[in-house]
């Protein structure tokens, strides 16, 4: 659609983006600001929000805002982190669960256990990742950034008569 509109403050249209894309460049300006207290980012034309995260990692008390002209793009990178809709799935899928059914939960960005629906099942599989998997960063109930958190549920069983 952008490339198609072109507005006039449009740059560049295409919004490919990676985690750690620039790490020469994103470690030069940790260093610069090291002594600094109170670090202010703008990721300016962010597309879906990895370099945000990605700066999360370098700055991890810094105040970072990122910002696209993308509409899609800024859409993407909101669903990435609203712990709403994760509790609002996972909530919908221990409906439809018989009791003492398994729930297999992977790569999400949140901790089943932060749900209130995971109150009515037991973990039973844990997997543990070496070297912790760094792409799937976690956020909490408030899409806030744990950082340095391990989660490594992943296997939960419904427990009797918990839910409905
Ligand atoms: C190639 S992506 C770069 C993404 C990220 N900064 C990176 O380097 O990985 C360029 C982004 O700039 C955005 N963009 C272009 N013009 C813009 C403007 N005037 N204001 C904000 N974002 C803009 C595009 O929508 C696109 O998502």
């Amino acid at each position: 659609m952008l490339r198609l509109r072109r507005p006039e403050n449009l740059f560049r249209y295409r919004g490919f983006t990676a985690t750690n894309r620039y790490p020469r460049i994103f470690g030069f300006i940790q260093q610069q600001l090291a002594a600094q207290p109170d670090v202010r980012l703008l990721s300016f034309g962010g597309s879906t929000g990895a370099e945000v995260f990605t700066l999360r990692d370098y700055f991890p008390t810094a105040f970072i805002k990122g910002i696209d002209i993308n509409p899609r793009s800024i859409a993407t990178c909101e669903h990435l982190i609203r712990f709403a809709d994760f509790e609002r799935q996972v909530t919908d899928f221990a409906r439809c669960l018989k009791d003492g059914g398994f729930c297999v939960i992977r790569h999400t960005k949140f901790r089943f256990a932060d749900t209130h629906v995971a109150a009515g099942f037991e973990p039973v599989l844990q997997v543990v990742r070496k070297p912790p998997d760094k792409t799937t960063p976690l956020f909490d109930r408030n899409n806030c950034r744990l950082m340095d958190a391990v989660y490594s549920d992943v296997v939960f069983r419904k427990c009797l008569g918990s839910y409905g």
